[in-house]
This record gives C-alpha cells, sequence and structure tokens, in this order.
C-alpha cells in the first residue's frame, strides 16, 4: 500500500531510446528512414527479450519527455487541413498523458540492444514498454483514414508524416 491517490501512477522507465533525431523528427515512423536507431534496454530486463526476435515488428511505446504541455482539448495538426479536432482524434504528442505509440521493425537484437527502422522519437526518450505487433490481431482489414482524408492525397499525407516544409 502507499499513500498516492488511487488516480496517479508511477511509472518507471525501462529503457532508452536512441535516433538522430535531437528536436525535430517525422511525425510517425518512417521504416525506411536513414540513421542508427536503436533501444537499449535497462539490463536488469534482458530475459524478457526471449523470442522477441520471433517477431518482425513491435510497438515502442515511450513517454514524450520533452513536451511543453498545455493541455488544449482542440487543436488543429499539422495535416489537418485547418479543421479542428480533439486531441483524442489526434496522433499529437500533447495529450494529456504525453504517451506515445511507434510500430517499427526488428532489425536485429544483441544481448539488451534492438536495433530498430527509423522511429519518430527523440534521441533519450524514455522506454515504457515493448510488445509485438501480430498480424490479423494488430492490422484491422477495415480501418479508415479519419478526417484525416478531408483535403489530403497520399502525396501531400507522405509530406506531413515525414515532417517535409511545403505550401498549402
Ligand atoms: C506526432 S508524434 C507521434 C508519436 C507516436 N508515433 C504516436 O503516434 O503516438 C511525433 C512527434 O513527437 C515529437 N517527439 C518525439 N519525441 C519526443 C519527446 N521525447 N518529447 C516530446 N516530443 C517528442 C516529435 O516532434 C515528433 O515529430
Amino acid at each position: 500500500m502507499n499513500n498516492l491517490p488511487n488516480n496517479y501512477f508511477v511509472l518507471n522507465s525501462i529503457g532508452v531510446i536512441h535516433s538522430p533525431y535531437k528536436n525535430k523528427a517525422p511525425h510517425q515512423p518512417l521504416v525506411n528512414d536513414q540513421g542508427e536507431f536503436k533501444i537499449i534496454l535497462n539490463k536488469k530486463y534482458s530475459e524478457g527479450l526471449k523470442l522477441l526476435d520471433t517477431f518482425t515488428y513491435i510497438y515502442v511505446i515511450y513517454y514524450l519527455d520533452k513536451v511543453i504541455r498545455n493541455n488544449e482539448m482542440i487543436i488543429s495538426p499539422p495535416w489537418a487541413n485547418q479543421q479542428k479536432v480533439g486531441v483524442f482524434a489526434s496522433r499529437s504528442p500533447n495529450r494529456p498523458n504525453p504517451i506515445g505509440i511507434s510500430v517499427v521493425k526488428i532489425l536485429k537484437i544483441i544481448n539488451n540492444t534492438i536495433l530498430i527502422s527509423g522511429i519518430d522519437a527523440f534521441d533519450g526518450t524514455p522506454l515504457l514498454d515493448i510488445k509485438p505487433y501480430i498480424e490479423d490481431l494488430d492490422a484491422k482489414k477495415d480501418a479508415n483514414y479519419g478526417w484525416v482524408e478531408k483535403g489530403n492525397n497520399e502525396d501531400h499525407l507522405a509530406l506531413h508524416i515525414q515532417g517535409i516544409p511545403h505550401k498549402h
């Protein structure tokens, strides 16, 4: 038992994400991104990686530690074409609990280091969890694009995902 209120949780980071990005990153992970991307898991959790290398992709869950919090519930994400959307209808890093989730490819696991494909997290981002991404369980064949589709074509979306500056 502790004396914390029951809506207050303490999470410990279980490792660190390393990427070439210091303060600017793509808006979502790019599987063919260039550079070194890796997760260093705290050594005490190494045994928990057993058989993770049997999967192609993983979910990486992390704490967006550098976010400047303003707790706005209605936002206009960069690819929303001026639409106002609720924070929970967005993938904005600025949310009540600044938790990020990215699906990345496992390239290699060496001891407590997981070499991964590109991730949209800054270098040094605290790692909260890793889970296998499982085809059929996780890929929903009838998923749509929601509001993102309005006024965006594929090329335009790609610019936003990669964080490439452009005119509207
Ligand atoms: C739009 S968020 C999406 C994160 C994740 N893929 C998701 O959907 O939950 C990605 C952006 O978060 C920001 N970011 C990455 N690492 C961060 C960190 N450690 N603290 C604060 N912001 C971060 C970068 O600006 C990056 O472009």
